[in-house]
């Protein structure tokens, strides 16, 4: 089946608290949007790729994204869930029920192809699909709810990961999945936690911890180190 992609890029970068959302943050000269777009599209895997963009967002006209004829834009939602969401209402005419959607953080440029062949080669025949994800390193801690938090025990990480992008399912099965969790008020942080949800376990691909998420001011150098390697 075909596969397509979609990119969230309509947060606001609360967290980062800089002067436009962190997607439009530039390194190496180049807007964060751009360098995820081009790292996942030059592969030439996808068939087509949608992106939500915040109802104020008024930096997209400035992205090489903007001129490149591979990629549909969509209004995006409240939260991650309800951006999403509406790239796949925009996909509708274009896919089958049964294709593949991609979804990947705008703010992951650091993904590696390498890791997207990984995932796909993995979940080619699996009726669900999955996502990547990487094992727990640190010694976890789970606190008690004093004001100065003592350790209420330690979390064995032996079967604990961190969910990255890209998350592969199919459209339909995605589709009503976040449909249903948003209508009953489930936590929906990313696309996985919505098929859980529906009962539909997702396989977790291990990928590269350095797929890192940009969400701190700190996270800038870290991901032009990252870049700077491959
Ligand atoms: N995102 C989105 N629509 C939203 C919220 C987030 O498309 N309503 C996107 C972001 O643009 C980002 C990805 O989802 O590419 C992951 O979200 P996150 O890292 O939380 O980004 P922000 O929500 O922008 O950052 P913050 O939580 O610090 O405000
Ligand atoms: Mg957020």
């Amino acid at each position: 089946s075909k596969l397509w992609l979609i990119v969230p890029a309509a947060g606001i970068g609360q967290r980062m608290r800089a002067e436009c959302p962190k997607q439009y943050l530039r390194i190496n000269n180049r807007f964060i949007l751009d360098i995820t777009l081009s790292r996942l599209l030059d592969t030439g895997r996808f068939t087509g790729c949608m992106v939500p963009l915040n109802a104020s967002d008024h930096w997209w006209p400035e992205s090489d994204a903007n001129n490149d004829n591979r990629i549909q834009t969509c209004s995006g939602g409240a939260e991650r869930a309800d951006s999403v969401l509406s790239a796949l209402h925009a996909l509708k005419e274009q896919v089958a029920a049964d294709d593949w959607v991609l979804v990947h953080d705008a703010a992951r440029p650091c993904v590696h192809p390498a890791d997207l062949a990984n995932l796909v080669s993995t979940l080619a025949e699996h009726p669900v699909g999955g996502l990547l994800a990487a094992p727990v390193a640190d010694t976890l801690k789970r606190a008690d709810s004093g004001g100065l938090p003592e350790v209420a025990e330690t979390v064995d990480r032996n079967q604990l990961w961190r969910a990255l992008t890209p998350q592969m399912f199919r459209y339909s099965m995605l589709v009503s999945a976040l449909e249903t969790a948003l209508q009953e008020s489930q936590p929906v942080t990313d696309e996985s936690s919505a098929m859980e949800f529906s009962g539909n376990m997702p396989v977790l691909v291990e990928g590269r911890p350095d797929n890192i998420k940009i969400t701190v001011p700190a996270d800038l150098d870290l991901a032009g180190f990252i870049l700077s390697r491959f």
